[in-house]
């Protein structure tokens, strides 16, 4: 018995060690510890000793025993130990890899160019109003001194959604809607930019587009403060040796009216392609308010004048950047915005 406990010691002591992973380490356990394993085994056949050997047998057994599940115990600890490293191994980042790009997004051209005009005005003191895309008939057109059968309503093709509402065809409407909210009050300085909507579209016109209106009232505005204005406009928007030129036209909202031109940013008014050769570029709309807008919104045209102006964000913006579709400013092709 003696020399089967030694066997037994030795055998053990091997598999423990050639255990790979905790699962083999457990049938090793088993095969000499469990129920029906070696070790068990021998000390059921203890009955069969001589009264003087079993204490001694029986001693030496256990010592195989607590031998054994010291050595379990042992390898239980070092393979957790290896378990653990192989998934720390596994869950290693490797910090020094370079990071994925992250795709940067541009402000689009448009938002640039207007946040530009709001930044000018608002340094003239002007303040900025908004109007509803969807606008009555009263405000688009009446208010503004077009009344029903005008023949230049049909100057702008309009999307009706009622007989008496409209998309917006224009940001004027912006001004008799301030001047209700006002009137009597003087100065009033707004810009009012936004959508608007024409039934256009080609390479020069889209079915929406962006304006910005402005306006002054007060006592004693005149027709140089109207020259004045546009022509600090002009310098801050396209570079500081802008000259600018104001041809008679004709809106109803104004009296008298004036189209802008800037010498043009090219040849700077000698003629090119650009300018088709007249060296001018053509920038906004403009005039004094006719008399008639002013007391249909509650303003005394005999106590107070003021002007107007309405420029197209998307023109401006092909001229300050040379583009020359505008159906490029909304396809949203990031090979063109990726540009700017
Ligand atoms: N509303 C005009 C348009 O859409 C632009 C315009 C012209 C606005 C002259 C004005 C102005 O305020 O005075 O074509």
């Amino acid at each position: 018995m003696r020399e089967q406990l030694a066997k037994i010691k030795s055998q053990a002591a091997v598999a423990v060690q050639e255990a790979g992973d905790l699962n083999q380490l457990n049938e090793v356990r088993v095969k000499f510890l469990g129920k029906k394993g070696e070790l068990t085994q021998v000390l059921r056949g203890m009955g069969g000793l001589s009264a003087a050997e079993r204490p001694i047998i029986g001693q030496l057994a256990n010592e195989v025993r607590e031998f054994l599940e010291q050595q379990l115990e042992d390898k239980q600890a070092v393979l957790k130990e290896g378990a653990k490293a192989r998934q720390l191994a596994a869950e290693t980042i490797d910090i020094t890899l370079p990071g994925r790009p992250v795709l940067l997004g541009k402000r689009h051209p448009l938002t640039t160019v207007l946040d530009e005009i709001k930044t000018i005005f608002l340094g003239l003191g002007f303040e900025i109003e908004e109007g509803p895309e969807v606008e009555t008939d009263y405000y688009n057109f009446e208010a503004l001194n077009l009344p029903k059968e005008h023949p230049a309503r049909d100057m702008q093709d309009s999307f009706y959604i009622t007989a008496e509402t409209l998309l917006r065809t224009h940001t004027s409407p912006v001004q008799p809607r301030t001047m209700e909210k006002k009137a009597p009050q003087v100065p009033v300085k707004v810009i009012a930019p936004g959508k608007v909507y024409r039934r256009d579209d080609d390479a020069t016109h889209s079915p929406m587009f962006h304006q910005v209106e402005g306006f002054i009232i007060d006592k004693n505005i005149s027709f140089s403060d109207l020259k004045g204005t546009l022509l600090t406009f002009s310098r801050q928007m396209f570079g500081e040796d802008r000259e600018i030129r104001l041809r008679p036209s004709f809106f109803p909202f104004t009296e008298p009216s004036a189209e802008v031109d800037i010498s043009c940013i090219m040849c700077h008014g000698k003629g090119c392609r650009v300018c088709s050769g007249t060296g001018w570029l053509e920038i906004l709309g403009s005039g004094m308010i006719h008399p008639r807008v002013l007391s249909m919104s509650g303003y005394d045209p005999q106590e107070v004048t003021g002007f107007a102006f309405g420029m197209g964000v998307e023109r401006i913006t092909m001229l300050k950047y040379g583009i020359d579709d505008l159906r490029l400013l909304f396809e949203n092709d990031l090979r063109f915005l990726g540009q700017f």
